[in-house]
Formats: structure tokens, sequence, C-alpha cells
């Protein structure tokens, strides 16, 4: 929790400080095969270069000038593992510890209840307490009486909600302590996160949640429990056995404490029942103070979107990518920020499902820096397996295991018989909801921070579909478009394909200039950024009928731009093979969930972009039959700021 002014700088932009964007240019090339044999003892993976090891087994990126380029140690401004505050029971309340002497702030507290409402928030009390030394305590003498409103005295049993602020009046964590007071008080096993709803189905759904002891945990409905097969921090407890579009009142059981949700199934694949769902995406920390950076995610909005969802009886809220602004060296505290976003979800993603997919801020890395701090270099950390912005987001979330494997095998791959790259699991995949098909792909895969780093280093630039994905995109659109059962399909990705506003010199424009691809093992690959635009939208456009929507985000803002043959998609001089759209169809743009806004920007397209807004937005789809509508609410004021009919 100690601040090093550089790593609070970081966090503050949201960014790495990069002060020499050439740095490509004073890398040296070293003889490649001194990289490879090293790479094998320090598992550096394959698919980099230059970066090599010296004696004592430390990596390093040399350079021109001889100034070698050393691993940054992480430098977490905050961590989940300290935030919780370990809380812990006496004779009066509740004792936090927040393991750091140096720490001091606020503490606001209040009951849960889990009785009286949908969505069950703590209540604050009017007094907080006063962080100092890293120690608080909450006296439960303010909550007796007439502000017990959980009837905790009598049950000798109840749930403490409570924020930390620090002391410069930042919120830092939401968190929730469970606790007996029969005598001294007992802080007890108590769910963190969720239960949230994840794929669902016609005959069984998935209840996801973490708790603050590893334990077996119940849930209990249509007349049967299902139970955890064994004791775990991360519950993922599979409800089978169930009827189509039936509401189900479940409870969730742990130790003496319960609480009781519903969530729906879905129905019969092809019933072509009516039903809604939401689509949104980049609610990373915002601007404004309060809720709207409850550090890295901005809950104010989060909340207000999950309520407008839950409002319209949505079967599922899409969320595509920059949950929270990430961008760190530390896991515990990206961790933090996934907590603080899911705290707020938690009390809507208990009914219904939210499906989210992964953005650039979902960034986790190894940063590489000079004493001087001249250079820095910035990559996807490692190793992949257990180590990456890949694998900490598959942790974090529950998603359909349905996509491809990795890049792994592809005609690039420097080794076929070791894992070079990070897994696609959980981060690219498809699933269906009656006759809908949504397909999640990611643009940030084994993502390498600008771009004028990737010839130097390696990596994916941002916005770019690499190979395998491709090919398994192709494949699974193929699929659904033969699926009798579906009659749309939508296809969600963070970056747009025809960026407006903020994101113009990237996304899969990079202001016209096509030489931006990924670097493997030294190589560049075949497509650029726009040819691979172009294989996309040819899979979507021309080989497709029942693509009715591209859902996109990145860019702070709602839009929508009308793709089609008279839409001017390449730059003035372009010498690449160009293609000919058959159909039109709709991007829908909408990273309009509470981080940072961008204006609209020139762009050939512009003639065809219509809604453009810097107000906070919800897009919402009602689905009947072989009719899409669409309509965008301003989540915060419940303004209608567009509708239209998609087919
Ligand atoms: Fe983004």
């Amino acid at each position: 929790m100690k601040k090093l002014k550089k790593m609070k700088k970081r966090i503050t932009n949201t960014r790495y400080i990069f002060p020499v964007l050439l740095l490509f240019a004073y890398i040296f090339i070293p003889a490649q095969g001194i990289a490879q044999e090293k790479s094998k003892e320090n598992k550096i993976p394959k698919s980099l270069q230059n970066i090599l090891m010296d004696e004592s087994g430390e990596m390093y990126i040399p350079t021109s000038d001889g100034t070698k380029l050393k691993v940054v140690p992480e430098n977490p401004r905050y961590q989940l593992s300290k935030l919780r505050g370990n809380p812990s029971g006496t004779n009066a309340g509740i004792f936090f510890d927040f393991q750091d002497e140096e720490f001091s702030g606020t503490l606001y507290y209040g009951l849960i209840n889990y009785n009286d409402s949908k969505h069950p928030f703590p209540v604050y009390r009017s007094s907080p307490v006063t962080i100092s030394s890293g120690r608080a305590l909450v006296h439960f003498n303010s909550l007796k009486g007439a502000f017990d409103m959980t009837g905790w005295e009598e049950s000798g049993m109840g749930t403490l909600g409570y924020r930390v602020i620090d002391s410069e009046g930042m919120m830092v964590y939401d968190g929730i302590v469970s606790f007996i007071s029969k005598g001294r008080f007992k802080a007890v096993n108590t769910v963190l996160t969720g239960p949230f709803i994840n794929l669902v189905q016609s005959d069984k759904v998935t209840i996801s949640f973490e708790t603050s002891e590893k334990s077996i945990c119940e849930i209990e409905t249509n007349g049967k429990t299902y139970k955890d097969k064994e004791a775990v921090f991360q519950h993922e407890i599979e409800i089978t056995d169930l009827q189509p579009a039936t509401v189900y009142p479940y409870k969730l059981k742990y130790g003496e404490f319960q609480q009781s949700y519903s969530f729906k199934t879905s129905p019969v694949p092809g019933a072509r029942e009516k039903f809604i769902f939401s689509y949104s995406s980049d609610s990373r920390g915002g601007s404004g103070g309060g809720e709207r950076n409850l550090f890295g995610a901005n809950v104010y909005i989060i909340k207000k979107i999950m309520a407008v969802s839950a409002q319209n009886d949505v079967a599922f809220a899409q969320f595509t990518g920059d949950l929270i602004s990430g961008y760190s060296t530390s896991a515990d505290e990206m961790k933090l920020q996934y907590h603080n976003w899911k705290s707020v979800v938690g009390p809507f993603g208990a009914h219904f499902q939210v499906v989210l997919g992964m953005g650039n801020h979902e960034s986790y890395d190894i940063v590489f820096n000079d004493d001087d701090n001249k250079y820095s270099v910035v990559l996807d950390n490692f190793p992949y397996e257990t180590n990456s912005s890949e694998s900490l987001f598959a942790e974090q979330v529950v998603n359909p295991h349905n996509g491809p494997d990795s890049e792994d095998g592809s005609k690039y791959d420097p080794d076929g018989s070791t894992k070079d790259f990070p897994s696609y699991d959980e981060n690219v995949f498809y699933y269906t909801y009656d006759n809908v098909g949504v397909i999640n792909l990611n643009s940030d895969y084994w993502y390498t921070p600008y771009k004028e780093m990737v010839p130097a280093v390696g990596g994916n630039v941002h916005g770019y579909v690499m190979d395998n994905q491709l090919a398994w995109f192709k494949n699974t659109l193929k699929t659904l478009e033969k699926d009798e059962n579906i009659d749309h399909i939508f296809v969600t990705i963070h970056t747009p394909f025809f960026p407006n506003g903020g994101h113009v010199h990237d996304d899969m424009w990079y202001n016209g200039d096509n030489s931006f691809r990924p670097v493997i093992a030294g190589n560049k690959v075949a497509k650029g950024i726009i040819e691979r635009r172009d294989e996309l939208l040819d899979i979507i456009i021309n080989k497709s009928k029942k693509t009715k929507a591209i859902l996109t985000g990145d860019e702070h803002n709602y839009a929508r731009t009308l793709i089609g043959p008279q839409t001017l998609i390449y730059p003035r001089r372009y010498t690449a093979d160009k293609i000919l759209l058959n159909r039109q169809i709709w991007q829908i743009n909408n990273g309009a969930a509470g981080a940072p806004y961008y204006a609209q920007e020139e762009t050939p397209w512009s003639n065809y972009v219509a809604g453009f807004t810097t107000q906070n937005a919800l897009v919402i789809f009602d689905i009947d039959g072989a009719s899409i509508r669409m309509r965008v609410l301003n989540p915060d004021t419940l303004e209608k700021v567009d509708e239209l009919i998609l087919n």
C-alpha cells in the first residue's frame, strides 16, 4: 500500500509512461540463437524477441547504448489481499487490520439486509470510523436498537458491508463480512462477490461466487440441493435438470447463512420467444470523483447500467471489455479492481447473466525499465499459462470453453513442441440464447501496449485478430449460419472496425496505415491491420446473412455506423487489396459505461455515423422472433438517446 510516485502516476493515467517512444530504434538485434537457447531456461516465450538472460538468470532487454532494461518489481498502490482488512471479532464489534502502519483513511459501514430487496447493498450508517495506523474498529453499539435493520441482536448473526476510503478521499475497496454475535463477535465465512448466474441454457445454469474461507457451499433450488464437490474459495456450482424458460427461486447456503434470489432458464433453442438483452462496455475508473472511480471501476455508472438492465428484465447483459483500469504489474492490484467491479454487479448478476469480454485495460503486464527511466518496455505478463492478462481474466469470469486454444500451431509458431502464446480460454467464445448467437472475439490478445514496441520485442497490436482466432471465427460463424434455431448473430469485440472518436489512431484503422500488425519471434505477419479488418468484414457481411450488428467499445461514446457497399472504408492511398461488401450492417459502438469520454473525429466513413454522443449509454435489444428493435438509454438520467429497427 506504500505509494511510490512513479507507480501512482501510472495508475492515475491508467497507462504507463514511455519516455522514449522511438525505443525500437535503440534496441539491439541480438543473435537469435542465444536468445532462443536462454529462453528455455527462463521460460521467456519464444514468440517474443530481444529478451535475454544474464549470468545470474535475470531477464533483460539490451539497447544500442549499452543500457540493460531490467524487470520492474511489482509496486502496487493497493492490493486486494490487504484492503479486505482481515476482519476479526472483538467484544465490541469487528476489527479491521489493513496490514500497513502508514495507511490512514475512513471506513463507512452498514448492515446488509438480504431479505428486503432483490438487489441487496449495504445501507451505510451516518458516522464512519477513522482508519489510523492501518487499523479501524466498527463498534456495534451504533448498529443497535433503531439502527438494527436486520435483526442481528436477536438472531445473533448478520452481515456488514464496508467501504474503505484513503486519506486522499479516494474510494478504494467495497467489502463484506458476515458475523456471529452470540457473546463475543466473530467474523465468519462470507460471500465476498456474487452469486453470479452464468452459462444459462434451457436445462441448466452455473452459479458462481467467492467466499472468504475455503468451504463447501450449497444451492437449494427446484426441490434439490446442489453442492461444491470440494472445499474451495471460487465456487462454480452447476444446476441441472431444469425446465426451459422457467423462473427458479434459489437459496445460496453457507454455514448458518443464506441468501435468496431467482434465475430464469433460457427457452429451448429456436423457440423464438420475446426477450431482451443489453449491451455496454468500458466502465473503467472515470472522472468526477466519488463512485465514478472506486479504485479502477466507475461503479456509479455500472450500478445504473445494471439497474436499468434489471428494470428491463434482460435475459442477459453483454459487457465487452475495459471493465477496469488495469495496466498493472501486480496481480493483487488487478484482482482488487476486478473485485470492485464485481462488488457492484453482484446484486444484479445474482438474477441474470452478465457475460464479460476482454479489452485492452484488462492488461496485466511485465515492464522492463532502465534505472534512469529513459526506456520502458511493456508486455503481456508471462508465463502465459499461469500469469498473463488472459489467465487472470479467465480466473475472474465464468464463460463458455468453446473458443480456439491459442496461437500455438499457427504458421508463425516458433516451436510446435512448446507453448509460446496465451490461451484463448474464456476470452474468445460464443453462446446462444433462443434464436440469437453472440460471438465474443478478443482484439487485445497477447497485447503489447504501445504499437512502437511491437517490432522491437514482439507481441500483438491493439485491435488485431490473429490467425487462429480468425479461423475459429470463420468456422463458428459458419456453424451458427447453418443452425436452424438461430435467426440473428451478434459479433462483439472490444475495438471498433470503424473508430469515430478517440481511437482513430489505432483500433482497426491506425489513421489508415496498414503496416501495423503482430510480430512473432521477430517475424512480421503477412496481413496488416486493415487487411485483417477486411477479412473479418468479408466473413461477417459477405459470408453471413444472419449477422445483424457488430457490438464494439473502446471509444468512450455511443455511435452507430452503417457499413455497406457505399461506405468509404479506405484511405486515399491504399495499395493492398480492397474488398466489396454485398450488404449492409450496423456497427453499434457503446463504450459509454463510465470511462473518460472522447469527442468525435473526422474519418472517411463520417457520413455514415449517426447518434454520436458522449452521454453514458446502455444499448437494449428487444428480440421478437424475426424482429430486432434497439433502444439506447442514458442509464443515469433515463433519457432516450437513440432507437433503431435493425432488420
Ligand atoms: Fe479499450
